[in-house]
């Protein structure tokens, strides 16, 4: 089952270090995050999963890094001047500033329906360019990575040849001035984007539109997000970008926000490449857009068979990686018994919780709505507790529940349990998993296991890439619950029976290797151990 609540994925970031709010020791900084130690390996390998599927793996698509400051022109042509906005409005009582169509009608804060009319606010971030401060010498920090690739569309068409249809991949950063970031990484402002911008012949641009739909379906099932749990929402014209002929929005159903954008597949027909080009009159464009008296390229494609020179239209699967990032840990998120508590360890965390839900039933420090929506989730875990008993946690955080009292006793009764008989576990796609192997020696005084396992640490790290970390703080036990936490596939373990001093010599040079998803053992040879491994990641 995956995870139950935003909290426990915000919760496992910070505790494991995945992701540290930015700027945390001067107070943080609204809307921007750092990806710590384990978090920084989990976004490459989603990048490089992205980019094997979508660049390698196909014969029609190449890749750039264009720069993130650009021409402020790419954005008067673009159209994100005069269009990229959102409605803002301010509380007139508290003198906050929401975003319009994320309210409904009240300040979210002080509940006052006192508002100013929406105005438009434009979300690009502008920078200084140069040492002067003058009127122009501004640049805006790019709200997309596409334009880079439209602006190299002549150049990468020169140089590669490609012929229709084709595509140019990029994976960067994108900067917004979201008015109300929030959500932990799912609104910030500033975040990565994985693009692909894909030229086609006009009037087969419905006919890859859809093709790509089901291209990133896949892709998103690969990752470990799977269809069922994406749906697709057939954006309607009134809501459509102003690039845009047809767009699906992929919605993933993320616990406590709903269902959710992870990822926008447009056709934007020729609206961007006839935008940034000259004698655009000439061009026969379908797209309506302003006139370029800027640009000192013909944004076109030779056909040789219609002998033409034409404009491509364009479908633009845009997918952001903070998105992804936290769908993925919400996918593969897991918190299992691992062995069943005997009756008498339920009982008392039973007594406690009955105990807790008669308080909140009778409260009035808590809202009725907050108080049902508790009731409600707690007799649900009541009725199933052994199964149930890590959503103990989640219920705590529900609103309104820090109010009852009984809520510590509840934990408190619940946590022994819960560290003895449950583990949280990340069933993440080995592929990405952030660390592939951990080496731990069975005891960590013992001078020749720490040195055969350091050394097959280093030895697995440096010659088959795989991230391997090796770890002797604790009992093997808690080591093992440890790496579980943070989806590692693989615990290897170093004994007496490795070095030949133990009960069985035939299991000389021989590890322990334990399965994260089915916790099974089994002894390898060292001499086979980087083969095995690598076999079995290959999932
Ligand atoms: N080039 C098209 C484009 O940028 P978009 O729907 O505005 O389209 C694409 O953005 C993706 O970028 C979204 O589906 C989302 O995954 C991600 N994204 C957009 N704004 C974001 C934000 N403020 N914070 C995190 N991710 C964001």
């Amino acid at each position: 089952m995956p995870a139950v609540s935003m909290d426990q994925i915000v919760s496992l970031c910070k505790r494991r270090g995945l992701i540290f709010p930015g700027s945390e020791i001067y107070g943080g900084l609204q809307g921007a995050y750092d990806f710590g130690p384990l978090g920084v390996e989990l976004k490459n390998n989603i990048i490089s999963d992205w980019w094997r599927t979508n660049v390698y793996e196909r014969d029609d698509m190449e890749g750039i890094d264009a720069a993130i400051l650009m021409n402020r022109l790419v954005w008067k042509y673009s159209g994100h001047e005069e269009t990229f906005n959102d409605p803002l409005v301010d509380c007139r009582s508290c003198k906050m500033r929401w975003r319009a169509d994320h309210i409904q009608g009240r300040c979210p804060n002080c509940g006052s329906a006192d508002l100013t009319e929406p105005r438009p606010f434009n979300m690009m971030f502008k920078t200084q360019v140069g040492p002067v401060p003058e009127g122009g010498n501004f640049a805006y920090l790019r709200p997309e990575t596409a334009q880079g690739i439209f602006t190299n569309f002549a150049n990468v068409l020169a140089t590669t040849s490609r012929k229709l249809p084709f595509g140019i991949a990029q994976v960067g950063k994108a900067f917004r001035n979201e008015i109300n970031p929030r959500n932990f990484l799912f609104r910030v402002r500033e975040f990565e984007q994985m693009e692909i911008e894909y030229f086609v012949m006009p009037g087969s641009d419905e006919e890859w539109h859809q093709r790509w739909l089901e291209a990133r379906l896949d892709w998103w099932e690969r990752i470990g997000v799977p269809r069922s749990r994406i749906s697709i929402y057939d954006v309607p014209p009134d809501e459509l970008a102003h690039y845009s002929k047809r767009t699906y929005d992929l919605m993933y159903e993320y616990p406590s926000l709903g269902a959710q954008e992870i990822e926008g597949i447009a056709n934007r027909t020729d609206y961007d490449l006839g935008s940034h080009s000259k004698d655009q009159a000439s061009l026969g464009l379908t797209a309506r857009v302003n006139p370029n008296e800027d640009s000192t390229a013909r944004l076109t494609y030779y056909d040789p068979e219609s002998k033409r020179h034409i404009v491509p239209y364009v479908i633009e699967p845009s997918a952001g990686v903070g998105r992804c990032f936290l769908a993925v840990l919400c996918e593969a998120y897991a918190e299992e018994m691992t062995k069943a508590p005997a009756p008498e360890r339920l009982q008392p965390v039973a007594d406690a919780l009955a105990a807790f839900l008669k308080s909140a039933g009778k409260s009035e420090k808590i809202s009725p709505e907050h108080r049902d929506a508790i009731l409600a989730q707690g007799q649900a875990l009541a009725e199933n507790l052994a199964e149930r008993l890590p959503e103990i946690e989640p219920l705590l955080a529900m609103p309104g529940a820090d109010q009852i009292e009984l809520g510590k006793k509840l934990r408190g009764q619940a946590q022994p349990v819960l560290d003895e008989h449950y583990r949280t576990v990340l069933r993440l796609r080995p592929r990405i998993a952030p660390v592939k192997v951990a080496v731990f020696p069975l005891k960590r005084n013992h001078e020749q296991i720490v040195a055969t396992a350091k050394q097959i640490r280093r030895q697995l790290q440096a010659e088959s890439g795989m991230r391997t970390v090796y770890d002797d703080t604790g009992a093997i036990g808690k080591l093992y619950r440890r790496q579980d936490e943070i989806g590692t596939p693989f615990c290897v373990t170093v004994d007496f029976d490795t070095l030949g001093d133990g009960n069985d010599p035939s299991l000389k040079g021989t590890v322990t290797v334990r399965d994260r998803d089915t916790m099974a053992q089994e002894r390898v040879p060292i001499a086979e151990l980087q083969a095995y491994l690598q076999e079995k990641l290959r999932a």
